[in-house]
């Protein structure tokens, strides 16, 4: 049994599906009954439970966990190395921990928490292993939706940088190599998209997949540095502006035994093309 922590986000419930698809069960750990059914629907075992509480019941009977933390959550930099320690105590074999492509950025607060928390996993004794995805394709998913209605495709991150998205999907299947593989103890491992790209760059690929003359557009974000969230992503925001957030799909492609997907191919599926037009979405204007 695999415990997937946090598993009604974005990142749980990609790796919850790619775990039962291999037949390996999971118990998955949730604040609320938001994602039950989803998940439910992947044959998870669906447990609520504080990740800041008690999780001797959830871990019970585990034999690994997958430790993804809330994201922009303050309470990762002392809950990550928590939840370690009561894996260990509950006697589970392997820790894998959801981590983020170059934690050791530490002008960004959530970057320097999982780097922090990355740290404690030798201290704690318990076998593990660090994934490091970069930034999701799926981020951009309601922008590009929305781009294809505006002919904007909305950049907080300005458009001169570029970054390397990876899918989910592809995300959630190294996961479950990092879970259900030998070989790969106190391993950190990197997943990056195929190719670092712009703005411009995705706003070009949208116009070809949709069929809909899209361009991007620079729109700062203004995020309330008053909170932590805040200031996560003003920090976040300011470092793509400045440097992109660019990493290498060798590590992924080793991973996978194949090429992580495209760009291209993510916007086909999101936009549902056929023959290389989205459905319902007027043509390019001549
Ligand atoms: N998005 C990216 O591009 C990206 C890239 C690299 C790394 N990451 C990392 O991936 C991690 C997960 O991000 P995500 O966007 O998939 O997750 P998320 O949307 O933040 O979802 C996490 C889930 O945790 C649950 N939760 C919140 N507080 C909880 C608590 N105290 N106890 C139990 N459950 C609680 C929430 O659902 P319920 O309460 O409804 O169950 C929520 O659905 C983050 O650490 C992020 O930094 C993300």
């Amino acid at each position: 049994m695999i415990l997937v922590t946090a598993a009604g986000g974005t990142t749980g419930l990609a790796v919850t599906g790619a775990l039962t698809a291999r037949g390996v069960p999971v118990r998955a750990l949730v604040g609320s009954d938001r994602a039950r059914a989803a998940l439910e629907a992947h044959g998870a075992q669906v447990v609520r439970g504080d990740l800041e509480g008690d999780l001797g019941a959830a871990l019970d009977g585990v034999e690994s966990v997958y430790a993804i933390w809330p994201n922009f959550d303050e309470g990762e930099v002392a809950g990550a190395p928590r939840l370690f320690r009561a894996a260990r105590a509950a006697g589970v074999r392997r820790v894998v921990y959801h981590s983020v492509l170059r934690p050791g950025l530490r002008v960004m607060p959530h970057h320097a928490g999982k780097a922090a928390a990355e740290e404690q996993l030798d201290a704690v004794g318990v076998a593990w292993r660090v994934l490091q995805p970069c930034a999701y394709a799926d981020n951009l998913d309601a922008a590009v939706r929305e781009a294809v209605e505006t002919g904007q495709l909305r950049s907080a991150w300005g458009l001169s940088r570029p970054q390397s998205f990876v899918d989910v999907r592809d995300v959630a299947e190294c996961a479950a190599v990092l879970l259900t593989e030998e070989g790969l103890d106190s391993g950190t491992f990197e997943v990056a998209g195929p190719e670092p790209l712009t703005a411009a760059d995705l706003a070009e690929r949208v116009t070809a997949v949709s069929g809909r003359d899209v361009v991007a557009v620079d729109a700062p974000a203004s995020p309330d540095r008053g909170t932590y969230a805040g200031r996560c992503l003003a920090t976040m925001f300011d470092w793509y502006r400045d440097h992109g957030f660019a990493g290498s799909p060798r590590v992924a492609t080793a991973l996978l035994g194949r090429p992580p997907r495209s760009y291209t191919d993510h916007l086909a599926d999101v936009l549902g093309t056929v023959g290389g037009a989205a459905e319902g979405v007027p043509p390019a204007s001549s």
